[in-house]
């Protein structure tokens, strides 16, 4: 009788995971997980031969973040093809930042006994007790992107050179309006990730390794006087919630001087700043302020080319999801995947060997030669 309640409830949990698989996309906000926008980025699934199905009958469970932003969309179908391609079964979930349905998400991956776990958290530190189950029952854990804090339970972390990224912010700025040499002063607000994203605070301490000195000799102006993680941060990573920010402060800080620098961390910020500004008068090529971002999407690259957004991040997810199934490969074969970073990624309980990827920044000046030549986007994708 036991045996038969358990299979019984071995079953309902995996109906339970299938369930949720299948609304895991509102259909008229964002493409489905598994389907790839027309408008992605290009993925380039390695075509493996029949013998190299290393994957052949194991089970990849990939739990992502949100599908709001185009970015997480692209890491997930770059990494379901490539599993794909090398013979394993993927299952691809997207928790909508909620946290709890990521926590579930991942319990249900659990219980149907998944070969691999890959997580790129909502908040990291909810994740810490389905983690432990995980370890308990011998599935691995492979962290990607987002680091997975206060846990023993991962094996790996795949993701870019996070305080990299907030320095190529910070020296695009520097050199965009030659801080080191200038005698004008510059106007600047922040708008920083979220307080529950390791990255998030790395990019901060790039960003102000190089602009601190620019603020404390005056040639960059705060007029919030909102310079500290603790001040700047947004959670979630809420495009709104940076909307807001900008739009109060304009009106409360910006009424008689324009704001001359938005350094913003994500290019969900940097469309919420253009919403603001755009309603606050401010035009492109007259006022319009230097408008930092990150991601490189598709929308973002279109900004820069019209002028609304200065620059970005380029983080090619594809080179991403390829390091993330490297690892997703050794730790199911026994093999030992490619590493070059085993001191920075400390999460509380263990450093975490990590395989970081290059940012790039890209702006007006390049994007044809990265993002165009990269093949991430097709010429006719930026018109369109
Ligand atoms: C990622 C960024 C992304 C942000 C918001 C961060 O963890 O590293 O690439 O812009 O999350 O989704």
């Amino acid at each position: 009788m036991k045996k038969f309640l358990a299979l019984i409830l071995a079953l309902v949990m995996v109906m339970g995971l299938v369930a949720c698989g299948s609304n895991e996309a509102p259909a008229t906000e964002a493409p489905k997980a598994d389907a790839p926008a027309a408008d992605a980025p290009v993925a380039d699934a390695p075509e493996a031969p029949a013998e190299e199905q290393v994957g052949e009958g194991k089970v990849v469970g990939i739990a992502m973040p949100t599908q709001s932003s185009e970015r997480w969309i692209n890491d997930g179908a770059n990494m379901k093809s490539q599993l794909e391609a090398l013979g394993y079964e993927v299952i691809l979930q997207y928790a909508e930042d909620d946290v709890q349905q990521q926590v579930s998400q991942i319990e249900n991956f659990v219980a149907q006994q998944v070969d691999c776990l890959v997580i790129a958290a909502v908040d990291s530190g909810a994740l810490t007790s389905v983690e432990a189950q995980a370890k308990a029952a011998g599935i691995p854990i492979i962290a990607y992107d987002r680091l997975l804090m206060d846990t023993d339970a991962v094996s790996y972390y795949a993701s870019f050179d996070n305080e990299g990224v907030g320095r190529a912010i910070g020296e695009y700025i520097e050199t965009a309006k030659d801080l080191a040499n200038t005698t004008e002063t510059y106007t600047i607000e922040f708008f920083m990730g979220s307080p529950d994203d390791n990255n998030a605070v790395l990019l901060h301490k790039g960003v102000m390794s190089v602009l601190q000195k620019y603020l404390d000799n005056g040639t960059l102006v705060c007029k919030t006087g909102r310079t500290s993680f603790e001040d700047t941060c947004i959670l979630r990573w809420s495009q709104e919630t940076a909307q807001q920010w900008c739009e109060n402060y304009l009106a409360a800080y910006y009424a008689d001087e324009d704001l001359d620098i938005a350094c913003t961390a994500f290019d969900g910020f940097a469309y919420g700043c253009r919403s603001a500004l755009e309603s606050a008068g401010y035009v492109v090529g007259e006022n319009w302020p230097l408008i930092t971002g990150q991601d490189a999407e598709l929308m973002a690259t279109k900004n820069i080319i019209s002028g609304h957004q200065t620059m970005s991040i380029y983080k090619d997810t594809r080179l991403l999801a390829e390091k993330c199934v490297t690892m997703v490969n050794a730790v199911l074969t026994g093999s030992e995947p490619e590493i070059n970073d085993t001191t920075t990624y400390d999460n509380n309980v263990m450093v975490v060997p990590s395989y970081l990827c290059t940012p790039v920044a890209v702006d007006v000046s390049n994007y044809e030669e990265i993002i165009i030549g990269g093949g991430y986007y097709t010429a006719e994708q930026l018109a369109g």
